[in-house]
C-alpha cells in the first residue's frame, strides 16, 4: 500500500487562480456574448512582448545551440556564471550592496522557489505570515506538513497571521511572540503596499534577536517609484544575517511564460541544527540545486542577461513605465467609480475596498457579469483579504482604460 502525504489534504479549495479560470470559464461558456468583451485583470500576469534585446539575445543563443562548436548541454545548476555576476553587479553592487556572484542561485521562478526553500528549513519552525498574503506562502507550507488545519475562515493551526489593514498601511509591524520563518513582500502581492525602510529595520532587528530568517520575496521591486524605499532588504544593516531575497524577471523582463527568476543566499546567513549549533544555509541551498534543479536553459539565461544592457535597461524601464500608467489610469477610475483604492503607486496591483456588505467573491461575480472584466477576490488571500478585491494593471492601456470606465458604470 502507497501512502500519500495527507498534508495535502488539508489545503482548502483549488489553487486561487486556477478557480477563477474555472468560474471565469463557466462564465464564458453560458454568455458567449459577454465572453467577446471580457477583459482580463485577475492573475498578474504580463501581457506585452518580450523586450527586443532579449529577443535578439534569445535568437543568438538559439543559433549557438544549432551548431556543434557552439553547442551548451547541461549549464551550472545554480546558473551560468556570467548571469550571476550580472545580478549581483546590477541589482545589488551597483547600489554598494555587499552580495557576491556567488550567493545568487538561478531559479525557473520565484513561485517555485519560494516553495523549494522548504526543504532547507526545518519542520518545526514557527512561521510568520501577512494576512492577506500571496497563496504559495502558505499552501507550500500546508504541503510540507508544518500546519495543522484549517478553520473555517481558512486560517491555518500553527501559522501566525500578522493582519494587514489601512490602520498598518497594509504592512505588519513584528509580532510581540516567537517567530522563526518570517515572510515578506515588498511591493506586496496583493496589496500594493510597499514597505519603508522603518518598517523593514524593525524586522531585521527583530528577526535578528529571535535568530529566525527573513524570506523576503522582492519580486515587484522593479515597480517602486518612491525613492525612499529600499529595493532589497540587503539595504538594512543586518540583512546579511537574517534574510533570503527573492527575485524574479517575470514582472520586470516579462519573463512569466519564458521562466527565470533567482534567489540571494548570503553565505553569511545561518539558521541552528536540533541541537543549537549554527549552520550556514548556502551549503544546503547549493546542494539542494544541485540534487533536484538542472539550471534554466542557456538561451533563457542569455535572454535574462539582455536585460542589463544598456538597451535592456531602457527597455525594462519602458516596460514598468506602460504598466505602472494602466495602474494609475485604473486607480483613478476606481476612484471616480466611488470605491476606496490603495497601492498601485509602487506596485502593479490595486487593492479594492468593496462597496458595504459587499464580500469579495460576490465583487468578483457582479463586475464578471456586469462589467465582464476578472479581478481577483481579496479573501482568495487569506481572512483579512474579505472585502477587498485586487485589479491587475498588466494589460494593454487602451483595456486599463475601457475597465477603468466599466467600473465607474456598475451600479452595486
Ligand atoms: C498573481 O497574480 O498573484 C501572480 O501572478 C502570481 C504569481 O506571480 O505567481
Amino acid at each position: 500500500m502507497a501512502f500519500l502525504n495527507d498534508n495535502y489534504l488539508k489545503l482548502k479549495a483549488g489553487y486561487l487562480f486556477p478557480e477563477i479560470g474555472r468560474r471565469v470559464k463557466a462564465f464564458c461558456d453560458t454568455h458567449p456574448e459577454a465572453a467577446k468583451r471580457l477583459i482580463r485583470c485577475g492573475i498578474g500576469d504580463v501581457t506585452e512582448p518580450l523586450p527586443p534585446a532579449v529577443v535578439a539575445a534569445m535568437h543568438q543563443a538559439v543559433d549557438e545551440m544549432a551548431s556543434r562548436e557552439t553547442f551548451k548541454g547541461y549549464g551550472p545548476e545554480q546558473g551560468y556564471e556570467w548571469l550571476r555576476r550580472a545580478i549581483a553587479e546590477n541589482d545589488f553592487r551597483a547600489r554598494g550592496l555587499d552580495v557576491a556572484d556567488d550567493e545568487i542561485f538561478v531559479s525557473d521562478g520565484s513561485k517555485c522557489d519560494c516553495g523549494n526553500i522548504l526543504d532547507i528549513l526545518g519542520g518545526k519552525n514557527k512561521i510568520a505570515i501577512s494576512d492577506p498574503v500571496y497563496p504559495v506562502y502558505v499552501d507550500t507550507n500546508v504541503m510540507a506538513g508544518h500546519t495543522g488545519d484549517a478553520n473555517d475562515a481558512g486560517a491555518y493551526a500553527k501559522l501566525v497571521y500578522l493582519p494587514c489593514k489601512p490602520a498598518n498601511g497594509f504592512i505588519p509591524a513584528p509580532p510581540k511572540k516567537h517567530v522563526d520563518v518570517i515572510y515578506l513582500c515588498s511591493p506586496n502581492n496583493p496589496t500594493g503596499a510597499a514597505a519603508t525602510r522603518e518598517q523593514l529595520e524593525a524586522w531585521v532587528k527583530y528577526a535578528l534577536e529571535h535568530k529566525a530568517v527573513i524570506l523576503f520575496d522582492a519580486a515587484y521591486e522593479a515597480y517602486i517609484t518612491d525613492p525612499a524605499i529600499p529595493h532589497s532588504i540587503y539595504e538594512i544593516p543586518g540583512a546579511r544575517e537574517c534574510a533570503i531575497e527573492f527575485r524574479s524577471f517575470s514582472k520586470n523582463g516579462g519573463f512569466t511564460g519564458t521562466r527565470c527568476a533567482f534567489i540571494v543566499v548570503p553565505k553569511s546567513l545561518n539558521a541552528y541544527t536540533k541541537t543549537g549549533e549554527a549552520k550556514p544555509l548556502h551549503p544546503l541551498w547549493a546542494r539542494r540545486m544541485t540534487t533536484k534543479f538542472n539550471g534554466v536553459s542557456y538561451i533563457v539565461q542569455r535572454g535574462a542577461e539582455a536585460l542589463y544592457s544598456p538597451e535592456g535597461k531602457a527597455q525594462v524601464k519602458a516596460l514598468i513605465g506602460h504598466y505602472l500608467g494602466n495602474a494609475e489610469v485604473l486607480r483613478k477610475g476606481a476612484k471616480k467609480a466611488g470605491l476606496k483604492v490603495f497601492g498601485g503607486v509602487n506596485a502593479p496591483y490595486i487593492w479594492v475596498r468593496t462597496p458595504k456588505g459587499v464580500t469579495s467573491w460576490q465583487a468578483f461575480d457582479k463586475i464578471l457579469a456586469d462589467a465582464n472584466v476578472v479581478i481577483t477576490p481579496g479573501s482568495g488571500f487569506g481572512s483579512k483579504g474579505e472585502g477587498y478585491f485586487r485589479i491587475s494593471a498588466f494589460n494593454s492601456r487602451a483595456n486599463a482604460e475601457e475597465v477603468a470606465r466599466r467600473l465607474q458604470e456598475l451600479k452595486w
